[in-house]
């Protein structure tokens, strides 16, 4: 299985070390990113990859590494601490960067048959909302299935878990990755996905605002009988 593994921090800690551990349970290739250390930006706000493409974006190739590498993966791991109740700064810097790629613009066919995992962690409160954050933006970005890993960690670093908490992280990625492993990475979009896609889909119709995500659905026939998930196996 191919892996893209993205952690929203650069340092070690508890967290990189649930991501890391998750990614080797399921197995596989595992391409991984740190986040300030491959993506340092927040965007810009220049609206040249909605007008223009995401190509124009003044970014664009530090972003389509690590785009590029989740569009060939099977399985998408996202990881964050838990900073001031969200995602650290640097990864919603990330996902900034490709809202375009959401079903209300110009989705990629490869994302509707992805899993997600995403994981946070933190001291006392807050990483349930976290993994609710991340999991909202794989669902948009088109990922029909997302497992939400939230751990109160009770600790600053992954020396300082105690044994009890270390047990249930253990179970807890171990029933992922083998939910995981036993269907290889693979998932269909549910109703939820097919829902929001129709929706959007009578929107890019009477699309006047944003001309090339009109045209990229017409040119794709998803105004007319194709869908993006009609030829998974
Ligand atoms: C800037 C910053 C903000 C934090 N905000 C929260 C918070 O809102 N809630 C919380 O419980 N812990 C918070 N913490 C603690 C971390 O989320 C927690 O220790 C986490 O497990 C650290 O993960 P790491 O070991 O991967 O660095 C914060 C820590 C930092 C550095």
């Amino acid at each position: 299985m191919k892996i893209t593994l993205i952690h929203g921090q650069n340092h070690k800690g508890s967290t990189y070390y649930i991501a890391r551990m998750t990614a080797e349970k399921i197995g596989g290739n595992i391409d991984e990113f740190f986040l300030p250390r491959d993506f340092n930006d927040g965007c810009s706000g220049c609206l040249a990859c909605l007008h223009k493409g995401r190509e124009h974006c003044p970014r664009s190739q530090k972003v389509g590494k690590i785009f590029g590498a989740m569009l060939l993966s099977d399985v998408i791991i996202m990881s964050s601490p838990t900073y001031v109740m969200e995602m650290t700064s640097h990864l919603k810097g990330f996902l900034e960067h490709i809202y375009t790629a959401w079903i209300a613009h110009r989705p990629e066919e490869a994302m509707f048959s992805k899993t997600a995992v995403v994981i946070s962690t933190a001291a006392g409160m807050g990483m349930t909302g976290v993994t609710k954050s991340m999991a909202k933006q794989m669902f948009y970005l088109g990922i029909p299935k997302v497992y939400r890993l939230p751990f109160r960690v009770m600790a600053s670093d992954w020396g300082g878990v105690n044994n009890k908490i270390k047990a249930k992280i253990e179970s807890k990625t171990n029933k992922a990755a083998r939910k995981i492993i036993s269907r290889n990475g693979c998932a269909k979009p549910g109703i939820k996905t097919r829902f929001i896609f129709s929706m959007m889909r009578s929107f890019q119709k009477n699309n006047d605002y944003a001309p090339l995500d009109k045209e990229y659905w017409t040119n794709k026939n998803w105004l007319g009988k194709e869908r993006p998930w009609k030829h998974i196996k």
